[in-house]
């Protein structure tokens, strides 16, 4: 089965075949990741993501990865946490699930994730690095083309939940 690892470090970074955007709906970038990853990749990543005319909650989209290292960004719009009872596991579970599918699809070995959810739109992070970790272990135990999938964490406490998380997934 790939491997699967927690790192500490900024997403756009990565040597990796494809990197995942914690964007929103619009697909037009904005703070957090999505803005960190939308300077980094530079203009061009806004050009290609305007014809998608958005994406829903959970789906997810590929662009090439234009000035970053990465070849592809993955951008899927995580849920907005609402209080647990609006799907919001199911909608996140669908994030890395979708995003892995395409990942898959376009030949990548290598893909890292951020903590999709746990910033601006308040997923509590046990919640949402126990609904991640079980998402990743399920697709990596079906999956013989993925080599190693990373969770990128931008912050101690978020690497050691998620690594915490992946021992019970
Ligand atoms: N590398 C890795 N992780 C990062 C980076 C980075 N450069 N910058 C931020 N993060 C982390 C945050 O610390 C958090 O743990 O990404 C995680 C997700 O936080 P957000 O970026 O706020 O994403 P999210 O909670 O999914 O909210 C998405 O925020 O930026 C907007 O346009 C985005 O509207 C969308 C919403």
């Amino acid at each position: 089965m790939a491997e699967f690892e927690v790192i500490q470090g900024d997403i756009t970074q990565s040597h990796v075949d494809a990197i995942v955007n914690a964007a929103n709906t619009t697909l037009l970038g904005g703070g957090g990741v999505d803005g960190a990853i939308h300077r980094a990749a530079g203009p061009e990543l806004f050009a290609a993501c305007v014809p998608f005319n958005g994406c829903p909650t959970g789906e997810a989209r590929i662009t090439p990865g234009f000035q970053l290292s990465a070849k592809w960004i993955i951008h899927t719009p995580g849920p907005v946490w609402q209080g647990g009872d609006h799907h919001e596991a199911a909608d996140l579970a669908s994030c890395y699930r979708e995003s892995l599918r395409l990942a898959v699809e376009k030949g990548c070995h290598t893909v890292d994730f951020p903590s999709i959810s746990t910033g601006v739109y308040g997923y509590p992070l046990n919640a949402a690095a126990t609904v991640a970790t079980q998402t990743i272990a399920s697709v990596l135990a079906q999956s013989d083309t993925l080599t190693r999938v990373r969770l990128v964490a931008f912050d101690p406490k978020t690497a050691k939940v998620y690594r915490d998380a992946w021992e019970q997934a």
